[in-house]
């Protein structure tokens, strides 16, 4: 009984984040720990595991699956998994996309284009070399600078996400509007969430989008926009800059009513909710179970998909696992 994907608060699932790997070339304070334990290779779906999977899901009704990691780009021959992935757009999938740090664009741009690839959104909490430095502890900033440049020569569509983090990167917000806004590139802001331990205390940079919002509203229009891209952000158009921003509330203002998405880790294991360890294992069903072993899990699943996430800023992480192994 192959039919739409829906949880038991009536929510069709049609959007897919999958994690290609938990590694990454950086080391975001917000994200990872200085030392983080990998996942060892054995446990990792192999391409045709994942497109297996992705033929599954899109058979009942997945219309956008988003490529995260870790960072997705660093995993050895990644561009095979995108070329056979991209053969499913207009053949069930309505879009592949991808969220990346940037740091390999600059090779991988031109073949994301020519896979089917037309949207990217591009991590970027600062434009300051020595700032970008120190939040993903020795990134180059050159590096994902020029990134952004040869995307944007190969015409895929770049949206910059920017974590908004107090006393880092405040200063800089509307700086980086008005730049995205001159190359005519969306900007969306996220709120820090509390996943996973990090040395450092997320309260003390936490910093909520409403007073961001405030402060901007000083120069700039806000009107709520009509873009939808099936994520998270709710847009505004800001007329004075032509441009529009994305704002991303998880602590602010819930958006779990709207949820239509799932995430799967590198391993196979599915999460319901991005803020909840309820999950099922595909990788033993993918191996050795066929589809409709998997058709069960994610029935199982979605029966069992929480409401809303409970983050809160102050006190433990929500879940241990870290951002980096689903990608958000
Ligand atoms: P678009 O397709 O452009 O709308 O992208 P997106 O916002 O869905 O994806 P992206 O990978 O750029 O994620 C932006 C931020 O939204 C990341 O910090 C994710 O962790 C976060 N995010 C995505 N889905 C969810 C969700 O269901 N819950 C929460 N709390 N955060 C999410
Ligand atoms: N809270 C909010 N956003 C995060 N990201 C990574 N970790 C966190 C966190 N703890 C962001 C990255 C990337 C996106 C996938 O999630 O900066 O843009
Ligand atoms: Fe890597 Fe992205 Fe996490 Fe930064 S936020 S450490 S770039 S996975």
């Amino acid at each position: 009984k192959s039919v739409g994907l829906v949880d038991s608060f009536g929510r069709g699932i049609t959007y897919a984040r999958l994690s290609v790997t938990d590694r990454c070339d950086l080391r975001c304070r917000y994200c990872m720990a200085e030392r983080m334990q990998f996942l060892p290779k054995r446990e990792i779906l192999t391409f045709e595991e994942m497109t297996a999977l992705a033929d599954i899901l899109i058979t009942r009704g997945v219309r956008k699956i988003r490529l995260t990691g870790g960072e997705p780009l660093v995993r050895k021959g990644v561009m095979e998994l995108i070329r056979s992935l991209g053969r499913r757009i207009g053949a069930g999938l309505d879009e592949l996309v991808l969220t990346t740090n940037g740091t390999r664009l600059e090779r991988f741009a031109g073949e994301l284009f020519e896979a089917g690839i037309r949207r990217i959104n591009v991590s970027l909490d600062s434009r300051r070399p020595d700032r970008f430095a120190h939040i993903t502890r020795g990134g180059d900033l050159n590096q994902v600078l020029r990134g952004i440049d040869a995307a944007l020569t190969a015409g895929l569509a770049v949206k910059i996400n920017v974590v908004a983090l107090a006393g880092i990167n405040e200063d800089e917000i509307e700086d980086m509007l008005r730049w995205c806004a001159a190359m005519a590139v969306d900007l969306t802001l996220i709120e820090t969430m509390p996943l996973g331990e990090v040395e450092e205390d997320r309260t003390d940079h936490y910093l909520p989008l409403d007073v961001v919002k405030r402060r901007l509203e000083q120069q700039f229009t806000f009107v709520p926009s009509v873009k939808k891209t099936g994520g998270p952000a709710r847009y505004f158009d800001i007329p004075e800059l032509q441009s529009q921003l994305g704002i991303i509330t998880p602590l602010t203002n819930n958006f779990c009513d709207g949820c239509n998405r799932i995430r799967i880790a590198a391993t196979g294991t599915v999460y319901g909710c991005l803020g909840h360890d309820q999950k099922v294992e595909l990788r033993d069903a993918l191996r050795c179970g066929g589809a409709q072993a998997v058709d069960e899990l994610m029935d199982r699943l979605l029966a069992g998909k929480p409401r809303r996430h409970e983050f809160r800023i102050g006190g433990a992480p929500a879940v241990a696992r870290h951002m980096s192994v689903t990608g958000g």
